[in-house]
């Protein structure tokens, strides 16, 4: 049986797509149940919907101050279409320990750089000040520490001479797109451990 997979989105929804097309293999081990936005205007629900994927909103801004609150909606939006492993793809949110642990090891997030090295925002930018001479996207488990947890999957590409931030990003991005269809599966085949 497939495994059932929520993309958690809150913007473009790139990786999503990726996700989404991989997921249209018919040997591919997860399907792509639903995508789930804490924004009603990202732009990536459109893109979902075009592609014949359900999707839901569960809008941060409408719980305030009340993180748990939120937390607890969109716990309850996975449950109830019996989802097995979450994928974050650019979603924007950070999340709190009691909903991280209660999807321990069904949970995967995608950081764009080589972790450990540039944890948190602005990763392309920070790579350029550094001077690393390769830079990169990894796919891993989310754990309570943030771009903490067990790495499934990595993909570097050069730092080229005159690059600038976005140069960077789109080549990033085209690596980010190959990697997490492929983490994805091996999680789905039970290939990893948690
Ligand atoms: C990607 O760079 C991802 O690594 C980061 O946020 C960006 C999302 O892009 N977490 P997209 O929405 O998947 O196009």
């Amino acid at each position: 049986m497939k495994k059932r997979v929520a993309v958690l989105i809150s913007g473009r929804g790139s990786n999503m797509t990726a996700l989404i097309e991989a997921a249209a293999a018919r040997d591919y081990p997860a399907e792509i149940a639903v995508v789930v936005s804490n924004r009603p205007d990202a732009p990536g629900l459109a893109r979902a919907c075009a592609a014949g994927v359900a999707t839901a909103v569960v809008d941060h801004a409408q719980f305030g101050a009340d993180r748990e609150a939120f937390e607890r909606a969109l716990d309850e939006e996975l449950r109830k279409r019996q989802i097995d492993l979450v994928c974050l793809a650019g979603f924007m949110r950070l999340l709190t320990p009691w909903l991280v642990e209660r999807w321990s090891g069904r949970m995967l997030n995608i950081h764009p750089s080589l972790l450990p090295q540039f944890k948190g925002l602005h990763t392309h930018r920070r790579a350029l000040e550094a001077d690393v001479k390769w830079h990169g996207a990894t796919v891993h488990f989310v754990v309570p520490e943030m771009d903490a947890g067990p790495i499934v999957a990595q993909g570097s590409v050069p730092v080229r001479e005159g690059d600038t931030e976005a140069t960077l990003a789109e080549r990033v991005l085209e690596i980010e797109h190959q990697i997490y269809p492929r983490a994805l599966r091996a999680v789905a085949e039970g290939r990893t451990e948690s």
